[in-house]
């Protein structure tokens, strides 16, 4: 027996490839729960246009929730005959409620309204867990560095010693772009849930007189599409939701990118715990960052997702076209790999052993103290060109005697310039250096502090 939803005008079935082709179960079947929360608005508004009775509603009521039930539990999944996962719902409750009563529900929605609205609800719900996952990791960043403040490292430009900087400072410098994911997806939420397409049928809107905006705040929506073609035409917002996911997935891999050089012989900043690391087949002694790997190597397929799904929607005409129904598996994909990504990372950051020495006195090598005796300088009332230029020939000096700045002795300074005094060995140090940018945003530990206190409320 046929259970395709348009089957009247056609002399034959489908063929069997199209079947194939058309079919969209296998992937979109994770939206069946949504489905039937949007089937329980549906006849309730229906009943409120008059067009079932009580006991029909009453009915049609304990049908979808017998039928959330057995899909629930898997005894109820779609057959190969069912095109999609609307399909195969109403066949299921036909099943049980017979065709007088299941073929009632149809009224006044399309699979376009249908399918347009789901998306937003299912985005919303994973974009809520997504932002949970996410201030997980960035919880685990604010507790390394709130454990490890006062702790100096190499800050770096073009991967070179530039200037010392706060392990803390540098921990939090990934902690805020995350944070700004955050609210990212909370600005997308907003947008999504203003405008439910629910009502919108299949582009023109509803002739039965029933309201868009009661089956909206039914399901959770702030208010329903102005427009019924924009509403099921548009999927900007599975877009956007695609560049949330792929921008989450790119910060995540500078932080992993970090690791994975950090934890080379060559840098011996840090040690990975053994339960977030991996061995190899061959070589016993390994322990790989793999989770830092698969982090960077899982944002490259976010962006594909993104781009992906921009080229599909690129000149579509209005309103609905087939093609749309190949905007879910990239998402769906995104979905899932934050989901598994999301929480093997925050694991991986929160286990970090960091190597305080290490860092602390690697913190001032490679002339990173040069920019401190050139502000030096221009406390002194030195133009800061010329400053920059005797600190400049102070690095010259040491470089060719191999050795750092606070190595030169008072003769040497004097030399390259009468305004370098001893007293400028107060500088030449890490905790100088660090103490005196103390500008809000800086990297000295009052502030540093400061922004530990800030990411905490925003954590709340
Ligand atoms: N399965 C379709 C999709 O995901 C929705 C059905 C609309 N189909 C149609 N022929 N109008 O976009």
């Amino acid at each position: 027996e046929r259970t395709a939803l348009w089957g009247g005008r056609f002399a034959s079935g489908p063929s069997p490839e199209l079947e194939a082709l058309s079919r969209s179960t296998h992937f979109d079947w994770r939206l069946a729960p949504y489905d039937l929360a949007g089937s329980r608005a549906h006849a309730r508004v229906l009943h409120r246009a008059g067009l079932l009775t009580e006991d029909d509603l009453t009915a049609l009521l304990a049908g979808i929730d017998a039928l959330e039930a057995d899909v629930a539990s898997g005894a109820f999944t779609p057959d190969p005959g069912d095109e999609d996962v609307h399909t195969a719902l109403e066949r299921g409750l036909v099943e049980k409620l017979g065709p007088e009563l299941g073929g009632r529900l149809r009224a006044g929605r399309s699979r376009n309204d249908q399918i347009a609205t789901l998306g937003r609800i299912y985005l919303r719900d994973h974009a809520a867990e997504i932002s949970r996952l996410l201030r997980g990791l960035i919880a685990a960043l604010v507790d390394q560095a709130d454990k490890h403040l006062g702790v100096a490292m190499p800050g770096r430009t073009h991967l070179q010693h530039a200037q010392p900087v706060l392990l803390s400072h540098h921990l939090l410098a990934h902690a805020w772009p995350l944070v700004r994911d955050l609210d990212r997806l909370a600005d997308w939420d907003a947008r999504v849930a203003a405008e439910s397409p629910y009502g919108s049928g299949a582009l023109a809107g509803s002739s039965l007189g029933l309201d868009p905006e009661q089956v909206a705040a039914d399901l959770g929506f702030t208010g329903s599409a102005p427009n019924s073609i924009d509403g099921t035409a548009s999927r900007d917002y599975v877009a956007e939701f695609a560049f949330v996911t792929a921008m989450i997935g790119v910060d995540v891999s500078r932080i992993a990118e970090e690791i994975i050089v950090w934890n080379t012989k060559e840098f011996g900043f840090v040690t990975l715990h053994d339960g977030y690391s991996t061995g190899s087949s061959i070589m016993p002694q390994k322990k790989n960052p793999d989770i830092a790997e698969l982090a960077r190597g899982k944002s490259g397929r976010l962006i594909g997702n993104l781009t992906g799904l921009l080229a599909t929607l690129k000149a579509l005409p209005l309103a609905y076209n087939r093609d749309l129904q190949e905007d879910k598996e990239p998402v769906f994909d995104s979905v899932d790999t934050l989901e598994v990504l999301l929480p093997a990372f925050t694991g991986m950051i929160a286990t970090l052993t960091f190597h305080t020495e290490r860092l602390e006195s690697l913190a001032p090598q490679g002339f990173a103290l040069a920019t401190d005796i050139a502000e030096w300088l221009v406390r002194e009332g030195v133009p800061f060109r010329d400053a920059h230029e005797i600190s400049g020939a102070c690095v010259r000096v040491a470089e060719s005697q191999d050795k750092e700045l606070w190595d030169l002795t008072d003769d040497e300074l004097a030399s390259i310039s009468p305004h370098l005094t001893p007293a400028v060995r107060e500088v030449l140090s890490v905790e100088g250096s660090i103490g005196s940018r103390d500008a809000r945003g800086g990297t000295a530990r009052v502030r540093v502090a400061e922004q530990l206190a800030e990411l905490r409320a925003r954590l709340g």
